[in-house]
């Protein structure tokens, strides 16, 4: 009797206990000279996830091969994905998605569009910006081309809205080099901090006025692990990361009866490939590679993107000012 299919969609770990899957995703391992156990924090992400997290060194050329080779030579048709969407929660609604091209952002921006919103997208990439637009296809997306570190940028991204802006996602953002402070250079200091907090807050600036003007919305920043502890990231990051959450909470007190909620979600790993500067600093990087042991699990782009969307929306109509670890529980570590 043949086995159940699996497909990319099947996390890690259904593959290793799979009758056919095990050994097919073991034997692409050992002949690629990996180990099964240095995938141990990925086992509850899809398969088809490794592609984002291996930064593209992993095909989804490779991943496909592995799919047949459990599958008797074929490719099983995908489930229909469950609790893609929760309804349309945001119809008739505007929300700005800023790192839309990739990422967070992009899973983002596509389940905003799910749920019935107009998206403004927004990205540095202009390449990622137009492979959404094509992905989604419909009228229901704008793409804003610009650089959030920019000052010229918010007045772009505001004007593409169009007078109504219902809710605002601050997803993109920027790695440093893991270096500790007696390694930062004011370069790295300048362009970590220009795109987490001085774009996020210039952007933030300009819809929160808008917002007081239509009788409020709601806001979600993304800020980090880093957040919360000093063993996630450099200190340039992890600095720019504890603003955000600072400029969440004072958001929550000032407009707390104007109609404006404000939360910050925490993540922990996420498997989007995020870039990482090649000039690590040695220092902060060595003492950062010790506690990476201590990351339970990774999450994926569009969990992170579910708990985004619950926040915008009215579901959390009571939530305002919270700081939401979204980190498979690396902060209770
Ligand atoms: N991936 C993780 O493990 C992780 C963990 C914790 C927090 N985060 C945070 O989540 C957010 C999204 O990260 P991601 O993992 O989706 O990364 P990503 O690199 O996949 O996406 C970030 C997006 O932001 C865009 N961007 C970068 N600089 C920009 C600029 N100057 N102007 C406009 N757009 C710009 C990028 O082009 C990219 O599309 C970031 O704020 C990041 O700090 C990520």
């Amino acid at each position: 009797m043949s086995s159940t299919p699996i497909t990319d969609r099947d996390t890690i770990q259904t593959w290793l206990e799979h009758p056919t899957g095990g050994p097919a995703l073991r034997g692409f391992l050992e002949r690629a000279g990996s180990d099964v156990d240095q995938l141990a924090p990925a086992y509850g992400l899809p398969l088809g996830k490794l592609v984002d997290l291996s930064g593209g060194k992993m095909s989804q050329e490779a991943i496909d091969a592995i799919v047949r080779d459990a599958n008797g030579g074929e490719i099983p048709a995908a489930a229909e994905q469950s609790a893609s969407s929760s309804g349309h929660r945001f119809e008739g609604r505007t929300i700005i998605v800023t790192g839309a091209a990739n990422g967070i952002g992009r899973a983002t921006a596509r389940r905003a569009v799910a749920e019935g919103a107009k998206v403004i997208a927004t990205d540095i990439s202009g390449d990622g910006l137009a492979s959404l637009a094509e992905e989604l296809g419909s009228g229901q997306v704008i793409t804003v081309t610009a650089d959030l570190s920019d000052a010229a940028a918010v007045d772009e991204i505001v004007a593409a809205a169009d007078g109504q802006i219902d809710g605002l996602a601050n997803v993109a953002g920027i790695m440093d080099n893991f270096a500790a402070i007696h390694e930062v250079t004011d370069e790295v200091w300048a362009r970590v901090f220009n795109v987490n907090v001085t774009g996020l807050m210039r952007l933030t600036r300009a819809v929160s006025a808008r917002m007081l003007e239509n009788g409020g919305g709601s806001i979600v920043n993304v800020a980090s692990e880093a957040a919360l502890r000093g063993s996630a990231a450099g200190t340039a990051y992890t600095a720019s990361k504890h603003a955000v959450v600072g400029i969440t909470k004072s958001m929550a007190v000032m407009y707390a009866q104007a109609g404006i909620r404000t939360n910050v979600t925490v993540p922990g790993a996420v498997a989007t490939g995020i870039a990482v500067p090649k000039d690590v600093g040695e220092f902060g990087n060595e003492r950062m590679t010790s506690y990476r042991p201590n990351i339970p699990a990774m999450t994926t782009a569009e969990e992170q993107a579910a708990t985004i969307l619950w926040l915008l929306s009215d579901d959390a109509a009571a939530v305002n000012g919270a700081v939401l670890a979204v980190d498979g529980g690396w902060s209770a570590v």
